[in-house]
């Protein structure tokens, strides 16, 4: 069948908001279809090359960001500071890793949520769930929890806000490697942590005044001045991506992209092979990510990737695994296993998060650091055992000195959640936690690298 932005509206759909006003949401997609393009077609395509390189083994993706970015938390300082610890763990991977680290935010865009409950009840209550700021209100009273089509076009603004930061952020010194001391953050201040980053700061300065010496500086080499940052959220209100769907008018290719970010993933809930969500990222050449919990047979993973990716482009397809600490070495060899016997070409991601998330006594959502690194080594240890290659990470997270996650060196304790619990969705890690998550994969890659290089020797 003939895909078209819109061909989606004839497929069966889930997750989607029930507007009351049909006439008004109608406006706001045409408006929508009329602004500016917050991304551009050559940017996609660098990114989904960049990921090529992922898919092949050379470089690593690390992608993270907030679970559910809120207009309420939108502000210079915070787009900074997540920007900072990024740019942090970037840098421990870069240098544990030997390789190119593609920077990818869970930002300028994150924000709609699938609920698994269309309502919710509170005091005998019944309001509609609330799905993200681009949906409907946080509040708990009526007039919040209705669907506000309006809220589209503020999550437009709010994205280019975000993003004009953002490139500011990466293009416009921030990112200098000269600067790497100042990423970090005022809250680890003495800690283990930011310890540990100021050792690594040190070598990496070691190294850049070496490579001064040899006459490679930043003012003369804009590699170590600046970074590529790139841009992605979850593709759930898919009129929103159909209204900001875009030819390339610069080199009129054929390709269509939406414009509302460089990379968009389906996720766990939405990936039904019939469904309006898979039709509608079948179509675009946007880089896509495809999250595989543990209810994903190997057979529809196959049958998925053929739909999604058919002319097996490296870069076009990453598979996002979400199996949890308890069942990645159970679940993830086989799926390993079958897509590289199919020849897929694809980046192997891990989000070692959803797949841990469990409610403390108090009540509070949480996540378990402990968990989350048990994943992170599950997902590795899975792929040395298939010979595969761990391509990425994909984490939420933010800058603050938020108590959302339990453990870390900077130990949050449940008791302690409740002290600054401000998500709007999932819990995240904090700044320290993001690094120590960093650390050990940095380890972990490093590791690898230090085995291939004895086997070459060995030869
Ligand atoms: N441009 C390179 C890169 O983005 C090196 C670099 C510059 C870098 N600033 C950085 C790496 C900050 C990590 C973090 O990879
Ligand atoms: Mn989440």
């Amino acid at each position: 069948m003939t895909w078209q932005p819109n061909s989606w509206r004839e497929f069966p759909i889930k997750q989607v908001p029930e507007y009351p006003d049909l006439s008004s949401l109608k406006e706001v997609e045409e408006t929508l279809g009329k602004r500016p393009p917050l991304v551009f077609a050559g940017e996609v395509q660098d990114l989904r090359k960049k990921l090529g390189d992922v898919a092949n083994g050379k470089a690593f993706l690390l992608q993270g960001g907030d679970c559910a970015e809120s207009f309420a938390e939108f502000s210079a300082n915070n787009i900074r500071d997540s920007f900072k610890v990024i740019l942090q763990m970037a840098v421990a991977l870069t240098f544990g890793a030997g390789l190119p680290v593609v920077k990818v935010g869970r930002m300028a865009g994150q924000f709609a949520k699938p609920r698994s409950a269309p309502t919710e009840v509170i005091d005998g209550m019944e309001l509609p769930s609330y799905r993200g700021d681009m949906v409907n209100g946080i509040e708990f009273n009526e007039v919040n929890r209705i669907p506000d089509p309006t809220r589209l076009l503020n999550v437009y603004d709010h994205s280019a806000a975000t993003l004009n930061l953002l490139r500011a952020f990466s293009q416009g010194g921030m990112a200098n490697l000269d600067q790497v001391h100042s990423w970090n953050s005022e809250y680890i201040k003495n800690t283990a942590q930011s310890k540990k980053f100021d050792q690594l700061s040190e070598k990496i300065e070691e190294c850049l005044q070496f490579m001064a010496a040899c006459g490679v500086r930043s003012d003369n080499t804009r590699s170590l001045m600046e970074t590529e940052f790139y841009t992605s959220h979850e593709a759930l209100l898919l009129n929103y991506e159909e209204a900001m769907t875009r030819k390339d008018t610069i080199t009129n290719q054929k390709e269509l992209f939406t414009t509302s970010a460089h990379m968009v993933w389906i996720g766990d809930r939405t990936r039904q092979i019939d469904g309006a969500h898979v039709e509608y990222m079948r179509g675009i050449a946007n880089p896509i990510g495809l999250k595989c919990g543990p209810s994903l047979a190997t057979d529809d993973l196959l049958r998925l990737i053929d739909v999604l990716n058919p002319d097996n482009i490296p870069g076009r397809l990453t598979l996002i695994a979400r199996m949890g600490a308890d069942h990645v070495m159970a679940k993830l060899p086989e799926l390993l296993r079958a897509v590289d016997r199919a020849g897929a070409q694809v980046v192997w991601c891990c989000d070692p998060m959803h797949g841990n998330t469990v409610k403390a006594s108090s009540g509070y959502k949480t996540r378990r650091l402990e968990d989350v690194m048990r994943e992170v080594e599950g997902f590795f240890a899975a792929h040395d055992s298939v010979g595969t290659y761990p391509g990425g990470i994909h984490f939420e997270m933010t800058g603050q000195n938020v108590t959302e996650c339990v453990g870390g060196v900077v130990s949050v304790t449940e008791e302690s959640l409740g002290d600054r619990y401000h998500t709007h969705c999932d819990p995240r890690l904090n700044a320290s936690q993001s690094l120590e998550l960093a650390f050990l994969i940095a380890n972990l890659m490093k590791k690898r690298r230090d085995h291939t290089a004895g086997i070459l020797h060995a030869i």
